[in-house]
C-alpha cells in the first residue's frame, strides 16, 4: 500500500487487490469514509446506515444537508431490499444495471438507510455501478454505501486518485484506487412523477438509450413535481471564470475545444474526432488541469447537445454560473 504525505496527515492508498479492497471495506464497517472508484465518478463513500459515517460525508464534502445522497449497492436484488420497484423501474434497471444509471424510488419499510443519506425525502436515490472494483468492494462493505462525488461540495468532480486526494486530503480515511473513470460524469438520474420517467440529471446514459427502454421521458424543469435537491446553479466550479460557446479566445483565455472547429487556438481538445464519449471522459481532468495550471479564465467551444452532450453540456452551464448564486434550482 502506497502513503502520500499531506499537511492534514496521510492519505492510504488502497490497491485494486484482495488485500486493498478487505482493508478499504474495513474502514467502511469501522465507520469511516473510504473514496472508491466507479465508472462514472470517484465516490466518497460511507456506510449509509450509520447516521455519523453519513453525517460525516457532509462534513467532509462542505455538503449542504439538504441535498441527498446515492446510495451504492452491488446488485438489483439488495437494492429491492431498500427501494419500491415499479414494473418500469425494473426494467430501467434489468436494462442499465450495473451501470451510469441512479432511480429515485420509494424506500421500503425497515430500510435500514439513514434518513439523513435521503436528507429526511421519502425515495432514495439507488445505483448499482457498473465497475468491477467498485462491485468488489461494495460486497466486501456488505452494507449500502452511500456516495456522493468525491470532491469538495460545489467544486470538479474527480475521475482520478489524484483528483480525489487534491481535494479531500486530510478529510478521509483513504482511497481505492481504480485508475481513471471510464465514463467520465455522473450517472443520469431518473425519478417518477405518477408512473412516468422524470429525468432529473443528465448523465453517463444519454436520453436517447433510456427513452429506447423506457419510452418518452420528461425532462425536470424544476416545476416542484418530483425534487431533485442537488441540481445547484452553480456547481462544477472551477477556480477559473467559464465562458461558454466560445468561438475565439480572449487574451489571457485557456481554450477548450471541441472537434477540429477552433482546434488551432485550442490548449485542451476534448476529442479531436468529435466524439462526445471521449469527451465526457475528459471534460473533469481538463477543468481540474486548468485549475492546476492557474488559467483564471477558461473559453468552452460549442459542445452539440445531444447524447452525452447534454450532460456536458448541463456541467459546463453549471460551472459558468455565478458563482455567489449556489442557488436550488430545481427544487
Ligand atoms: O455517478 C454518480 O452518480 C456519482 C457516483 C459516485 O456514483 N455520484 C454522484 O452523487 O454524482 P452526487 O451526490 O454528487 O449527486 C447525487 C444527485 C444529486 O443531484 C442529488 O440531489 C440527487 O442525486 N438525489 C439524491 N437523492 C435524491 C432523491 N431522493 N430525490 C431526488 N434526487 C436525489
Ligand atoms: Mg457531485
Amino acid at each position: 500500500m502506497v502513503s502520500m504525505k499531506s499537511d492534514t496527515g496521510t492519505m492510504r492508498i488502497f490497491k485494486a487487490d484482495k488485500n486493498g479492497i478487505q482493508a478499504a471495506a474495513e474502514k467502511i464497517r469501522q465507520g469511516e469514509l473510504i473514496a472508491f472508484a466507479t465508472e462514472t465518478v470517484y465516490g466518497l463513500g460511507g456506510d449509509a446506515s450509520n447516521d455519523r459515517a453519513v453525517a460525516a460525508i457532509y462534513e467532509a464534502k462542505g455538503r449542504p444537508s439538504f441535498n441527498p445522497l446515492i446510495i451504492h449497492v452491488p446488485s438489483l436484488a439488495i437494492a429491492r431490499e431498500y427501494v419500491e420497484f415499479t414494473p418500469l423501474a425494473e426494467r430501467l434497471a434489468q436494462k442499465f444495471w450495473p451501470g451510469a444509471l441512479t432511480l429515485v424510488l420509494p424506500r421500503r419499510k425497515g430500510c435500514p438507510v439513514s434518513l439523513l443519506a435521503s436528507a429526511g425525502l421519502d425515495t432514495l436515490a439507488i445505483r448499482v455501478p457498473g465497475h468491477r472494483l467498485a462491485l468488489e468492494f461494495l460486497t466486501a462493505c456488505d452494507r449500502p454505501i452511500a456516495a456522493p462525488s468525491a470532491n469538495p461540495s460545489g467544486g470538479i468532480s474527480p475521475t482520478t486518485v489524484h483528483h480525489v486526494a487534491s481535494g479531500l486530503e486530510g478529510r478521509i480515511a483513504g482511497i481505492l484506487d481504480g485508475g481513471s473513470c471510464a465514463i467520465g460524469v455522473e450517472s443520469t438520474v431518473v425519478g417518477f412523477h405518477e408512473g412516468s420517467p422524470v429525468l432529473l440529471r443528465p448523465g453517463g446514459i444519454s436520453l436517447e438509450l433510456l427513452e429506447s427502454c423506457s419510452g418518452p421521458v420528461r425532462i425536470h424543469q424544476g416545476d416542484g413535481s418530483t425534487p431533485s435537491p442537488g441540481m445547484l446553479q452553480s456547481h462544477y466550479a472551477p477556480n477559473a471564470a467559464v465562458r461558454l460557446n466560445a468561438t475565439s479566445k480572449m487574451p489571457g483565455e485557456a481554450y477548450i475545444a471541441f472537434g477540429r472547429d477552433y482546434d488551432q487556438i485550442a490548449d485542451v481538445n476534448l476529442s479531436l474526432t468529435g466524439d462526445l464519449t471521449e469527451a465526457a471522459s475528459l471534460l473533469f481532468s481538463a477543468l481540474h488541469l486548468m485549475d492546476e495550471m492557474n488559467f483564471s479564465r477558461i473559453a468552452v467551444g460549442p459542445i452539440p447537445d445531444i447524447g452525452l452532450g447534454r450532460a456536458i453540456n448541463d456541467r459546463l452551464r453549471r460551472a459558468a454560473a455565478p458563482r455567489d448564486n449556489r442557488q436550488v434550482v430545481n427544487q
